[in-house]
């Protein structure tokens, strides 16, 4: 096989890797679905064969990620993102005041857009170890009147996640931003108001927005909200208020059946514990690499290191990309590194990597 064929390990925060056997049955049906004779991008999602792969797909995410009847599952557009917007249009308006933890820019991205609509406050901030830990629930200083407390489960950019559920006072609504996290533990989500994340780190390809919603909070959106931000409005139309992303969809129906196949939720948690051990272990014990991230709130999902050296650190991105390993390269914000080893990268590409970099401390160090 030439190079040009060959796949490499993608370690990229987003768009990440997709398992090969998903993309490998995606290809196979891309111009003829199940003999329907159409492309499932082609297909009007009305009709009865796209019907059953949302419902299917619905089904095995509400069983797979332990959905209880409560919560509806939405499948959106606009990204992580314009959830930011979605959720404070939708909760605010209770009382008025939401509350926010700040454990990394995207917690910060959705605090802003949330200010627009009300009186909101940082009810905890790491900015001043530069996201390097995670509050505890002590720390937390959330209002008794706030709507909602608002947190972001796992900090892609700073490699950090929360370890716990946060606590709320009687009344206040949870919601947290799970982009990089879903679908990697289980979750109780009989907690949580809303949950959401876009796909394209653990779920599928970038274009869906998947939101887990509790039916009994929605219904007080802010008068000017548009409709497609509306969650009630979404869970009335079962997120077919307009064209849903239809075939972003449908690759997430392919991925969780892949889910399954690891044993589910479960199943993928210790896979994903056990890959990210490797590579904190491997840091930990070596005389070039560093991670700033304190141990007890350091991520599974991405994880950041540095030589100290900003040179090393952008010869090691370059070398490894030479080696077949993409994306290395720390958030610009940061510096450094950082292997983010979702879901679907596999141990042996985290195994590789460990490899490369013992190769690349006796060379360098
Ligand atoms: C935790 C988190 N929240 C939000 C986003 C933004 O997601 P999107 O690009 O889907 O809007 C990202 C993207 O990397 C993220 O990691």
């Amino acid at each position: 096989m030439s190079m040009a064929n060959e796949r490499i390990y993608n370690f990229a925060a987003g768009p990440s890797m997709l398992p090969l056997e998903v993309l490998e049955q995606a290809g196979s049906e891309i111009t003829n679905f199940g003999g329907s004779g159409m492309s499932v991008m082609e297909m009007s999602h009305r009709s009865k064969v796209y019907l059953s792969i949302f419902e299917e797909t619905k089904a095995n995410f509400k069983r797979l990620f332990n959905v209880p009847d409560t919560h509806e599952i939405l499948f959106l557009g606009g990204g992580a993102t314009l959830q930011f917007a979605m959720v404070a249009m939708n909760l605010i308006s209770r009382t008025g005041k939401a509350d926010y933890a700040i454990t990394g820019s995207f917690a910060k991205k959705a605090y802003d857009e949330a200010a627009k609509h009300g009186d909101v406050r940082i009810a905890v901030s790491t900015a001043d170890c530069n996201h390097t830990r995670i509050p505890t629930q002590e720390e937390l200083n959330i209002r008794s009147d706030a709507s909602y407390f608002y947190y972001t489960a796992n900090n892609t950019i700073y490699g950090t996640e929360w370890k716990y559920t946060p606590e709320v006072p009687e009344g206040v609504i949870l919601v947290s931003d799970m982009s990089s996290d879903i679908l990697t533990r289980p979750v109780d989500i009989s907690k949580y108001g809303i949950i959401f994340a876009g796909a394209q780190k653990n779920m599928g390809p970038a274009g869906v927005t998947v939101a887990i919603v509790d039916k009994s909070i929605t219904g007080n959106a802010l008068p000017y909200t548009p409709v497609m931000l509306d969650y009630a409005a979404m869970i009335k139309g079962d997120s077919m208020h307009n064209t849903p992303p239809c075939w972003n969809i449908y690759m997430l129906g392919l991925v969780l059946k892949w889910l399954d196949k690891q044993g589910g939720i479960e199943g993928m948690q210790a896979i994903k514990h056990d890959k990210a051990k490797l590579l904190y272990d491997f840091i930990d014990n070596s005389k070039l690499f560093n991670c700033a991230v304190v141990p007890e709130a350091r991520s599974d999902m991405n994880v950041v290191f540095t030589t100290g050296d900003a040179d090393l650190d952008k010869k090691f991105a370059a070398d490894a990309t030479k080696a077949g390993m993409s994306n290395l390269n720390g958030h610009r914000s940061v510096g450094g590194m950082r292997a983010s080893i979702y879901n679907a990268m596999p141990t042996e590409g985290v195994k590789y990597l460990i490899e490369f970099m013992k190769k690349f401390e006796q060379e360098n160090g």
